[in-house]
C-alpha cells in the first residue's frame, strides 16, 4: 500500500519528491526511494525513514525527471533490495509501484526461462522485467505497457523511467494514481496532496489506463491503445502540513483536539436555522429503507455505533466489514442508500466496495476526514469531518469525528435523537478526563504494559467502545487484546481468565449496569483484576475511573478519550513508536 511520486519539469524535482514521500507515508513507511534519470538511471532506497533517504543522498543531486516511492511491504521483507523503485535486468528502466500482482510467479518463472534474474522478491520487479522484456520486440515503451497490462493479474499504479526518454510512463489498475498538470511541468502522485503546491488541475486515471507525461504534454489510452482526450479538472486538496506544536507524539495532540474536533464538527454542521448538511443527500437518506455502513477497524466500530443511532431512530441499518461486504456484496431492503466511513478516503477494500455500489447503481455518501481524497471523489455525497490532518496510524479524534457526524446526520434525517448541546457537555466531560485522569491512566498502564492478554468489557454502546479500546491498545502496545460483549463472557472467553489477568470494564449504561456488575465478579473470581471505568451514579467503592454521568449513547464520544490515552501510555512505557507501530500503515491502500 504505497504511495508514488513523479516529476519532470519542475525546477525543484527532488524537493517535491521528498516532500511528496512524507506527505504520502501515511500509506507506508517499511521503505523509501528515488530514481533520478539524468544520462544514467541513478537510484536512491533505503529501508529506513524519507529523512534518512535524503541525507543518504548527495547534497547537490537533482535531476529534471524523478520517480519515488514510500513502501507498505506486500511482497517481500522491507529490506533495501526489496524497496522501490526497481531497475530492470538491462539497466533500461526503472519503475516504482503501488498494488499487488496476483500472477507475479508465472510472470517470474517465464521471464527467468528468457533469461532474467530478479535482485528482490517483490512482485513490482516482475512488472519492470516484463516491461523491458516485451520492450526487446516491440521497441515502443506504450506497446509494451500495453501488452504487460494483458498479462497483468492484480493492483497496480504505476510510475516508470526509461532510459534515455524525457519521460515519466504510467499504467493503473484498481490503486489510485493522479496526473496533476502544470505550466512547464508535470507531476504525478497516488493522492492530490503532494501536487496541490504546484497545481490544482488534476486528471484521475480510470483503470487500465496507460500513457505518459513529458515536461509539456501528456497522453493517456484506453486499454485497448486508443487515445483518450483526458482534459484536467481544478480539484481542492489539503495541504498536509505535520506539526507537532510542542507534543511528544501526534497520537497525544491528536487525542487532546477531540474536544476542539467535536465543537468544530457540531458547529458546521448544526446552525441556529437547522442542519447544514446537503439537502438532496438527506432526502435520498430519508426515501431508503436501509442503510448499508461499510468500514474497516476504527472506522467499521464508528459505524457499529451510528448504525445503532439509526436503528434507535427506527431506520434498519447493516454495519459491514468492508474487505468480507466486497466479497459477498448485500444489498438489504427495497432501497438501499450505502454510507462509506473512511478516515482516510482511500482504503482499497472501500474502493474496491465502492466500485461495486457504481456497478449495482446506488448511490452513496462517504464520511472521511480526507477533501479530494479517492472515496470522497467517487461517492455521490461527502460529509467532511473537518478533524484537520490525523499523522498518528492509531485513529483518534477522527474516530470520535466519524461517531459526532453520524448522530449530527440521525438528528438532520429523522428526529432529534441527542440535542446538539449534549455535545457541548459532552466536551467538559473530555475536558475534565483530560485534565484529571491521566495520572491515574498512566498508572494503569505502567500495571499492565508486561501483560500477555488484556480484556475489555461492556454491553450495548458500551461493547462498541470496548471493541474500539482493544483494537487501539494492540495496535500500538503489541499485546494480545480481546473485547467481549459481557454477555458472552460464559459463552466461552471466560476461559482465557487466569490470575492475575486485566479485565478493563465499561460501565454508563443504567440498563445494563448490573449485568456489568455480575461480569465482573465473574472474571474477579477467576483471578482477574478488574479496572472498572464508570459513571457518577452508576460507581461503586474500588472503580479505577469515574467520569461526569451522561447518556451512554455517546460513551464512545467521552469514554474513547480514557480508551486512547491508556494505549498512548502503554505503548510510550513499552518505548515503542507510538506514532508509526510496526507493520502498519496509516492507510490500508492494498486489498
Ligand atoms: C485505526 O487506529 C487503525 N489504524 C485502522 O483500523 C483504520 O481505522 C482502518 O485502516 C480504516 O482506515 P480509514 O478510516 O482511513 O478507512
Ligand atoms: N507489492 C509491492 C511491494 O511489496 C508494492 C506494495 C504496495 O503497494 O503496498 O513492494
Amino acid at each position: 500500500m504505497c504511495g508514488i511520486v513523479g516529476s519532470i519539469g519542475l525546477n525543484k524535482t527532488r524537493q517535491y519528491i521528498i516532500d511528496g514521500l512524507k506527505t504520502l507515508d501515511y500509506r507506508g513507511y517499511d521503505s523509501a526511494g528515488l530514481a533520478f534519470l539524468n544520462a544514467e538511471i541513478e537510484i536512491f532506497k533505503e529501508p529506513e525513514t524519507v529523512d534518512k533517504l535524503d541525507a543518504s543522498i548527495p547534497i547537490d543531486k537533482d535531476g529534471k525527471i524523478a520517480i519515488g516511492h514510500t513502501r507498505w511491504a506486500t511482497h517481500g521483507k522491507p529490506t533495501k533490495n526489496n524497496s522501490h523503485p526497481h531497475l530492470s535486468f538491462h539497466r533500461e528502466f526503472a519503475l516504482v509501484h503501488n498494488g499487488v500482482i496476483e500472477n507475479f510467479l508465472e510472470l517470474k518463472k517465464k521471464l527467468l526461462k528468457e533469461g532474467f534474474s530478479f535482485v528482490s522478491d517483490t512482485d513490482s520487479e516482475v512488472i519492470v522485467n516484463l516491461i523491458e522484456y516485451h520492450y526487446s520486440t516491440a521497441k515502443d515503451v506504450l506497446k509494451s505497457l500495453k501488452m504487460t497490462m494483458d498479462e497483468l493479474k492484480g493492483s497496480y499504479a504505476i510510475g516508470l523511467i526509461h532510459k534515455g526518454e524525457e519521460r515519466i510512463y504510467v499504467m493503473k489498475n484498481a490503486s489510485p494514481l493522479l496526473i496533476g498538470v502544470g505550466n512547464g511541468f508535470n507531476l504525478i502522485a497516488s493522492d492530490a496532496s503532494p501536487m496541490i503546491e504546484y497545481t490544482d488541475q488534476f486528471i484521475e486515471l480510470e483503470d487500465k489506463e496507460f500513457g505518459y507525461i513529458s515536461q509539456s504534454e501528456y497522453s493517456l489510452f484506453d486499454k485497448d491503445g486508443n487515445a483518450l482526450d483526458r482534459k484536467p479538472t481544478a480539484k481542492e486538496a489539503e495541504l498536509v502540513r505535520h506539526n507537532l506544536n510542542g507534543y511528544d507524539h501526534f497520537m497525544l495532540k491528536e487525542i487532546e483536539e477531540i474536544e476542539t474536533v467535536v465543537r468544530r464538527l457540531a458547529s458546521l454542521y448544526h446552525k441556529e436555522d437547522g442542519y447544514a448538511f446537503d439537502k438532496e443527500m438527506i432526502r435520498k437518506l430519508k426515501e431508503s429503507d436501509h442503510i448499508i455502513f461499510l468500514g474497516c477497524g476504527t472506522s467499521y466500530h464508528a459505524s457499529l455505533v451510528g448504525g445503532r443511532y439509526f436503528e434507535e431512530s427506527g431506520v434498519p441499518t447493516a454495519s459491514y466489514i468492508a474487505s468480507e461486504w466486497a466479497f459477498h456484496p448485500m444489498f438489504p431492503g427495497k432501497k438501499p442508500f450505502i454510507i462509506f466511513i473512511s478516515q482516510s478516503g482511500e482504503t482499497a477494500d472501500l474502493i474496491h466496495c465502492l466500485k461495486i455500489v457504481k456497478e449495482h447503481g446506488y448511490e452513496s455518501l462517504i464520511i472521511t476526514n480526507t477533501k479530494g481524497s479517492t472515496l470522497e471523489r467517487g461517492c455521490t455525497y461527502s460529509l467532511l469531518l473537518n478533524a484537520g490532518v490525523e499523522v498518528s496510524v492509531a485513529s483518534t479524534k477522527a474516530y470520535v469525528a466519524q461517531v459526532v457526524a453520524l448522530l449530527l446526520l440521525v438528528n438532520a434525517s429523522y428526529h432529534t435523537f441527542i440535542e446538539p448541546n449534549a455535545l457541548n457537555k459532552a466536551c467538559e466531560s473530555i475536558a475534565n478526563i483530560r485534565k484529571s485522569f491521566k495520572g491515574v491512566i498512566k498508572n494503569i498502564a505502567s500495571e499492565i504494559k508486561d501483560k500477555n492478554d488484556i480484556f475489555y468489557l461492556g454491553r450495548g454502546f458500551d461493547y462498541y467502545l470496548s471493541l474500539e479500546a482493544s483494537l487501539k491498545l494492540k495496535e500500538i502496545s503489541y499485546i494480545h487484546s480481546e473485547a467481549i460483549a459481557g454477555g458472552e463472557l460464559k459463552h466461552g472467553p471466560i476461559a482465557l481468565i487466569e490470575q492475575g489477568t486485566p479485565v478493563i470494564v465499561f460501565i454508563t449504561d443504567k440498563a445494563t449496569a448490573a449485568s456489568m456488575r455480575g461480569n465482573v465478579e465473574e472474571v474477579k473470581s477467576r483471578g482477574a483484576k478488574a479496572y472498572i471505568i464508570s459513571t457518577k451514579e452508576l460507581s461503586k467503592e474500588g472503580d479505577a475511573i469515574v467520569v461526569d454521568d451522561f447518556d451512554s449513547y455517546l460513551s464512545s464520544i467521552i469514554v474513547s478519550s480514557i480508551a486512547f490515552y491508556l494505549a498512548y501510555f502503554v505503548s510510550l512505557l513499552k518505548g515503542y513508536n507510538v506514532d508509526k507501530p510496526r507493520n502498519l500503515a496509516k492507510s490500508v491502500t492494498v486489498e
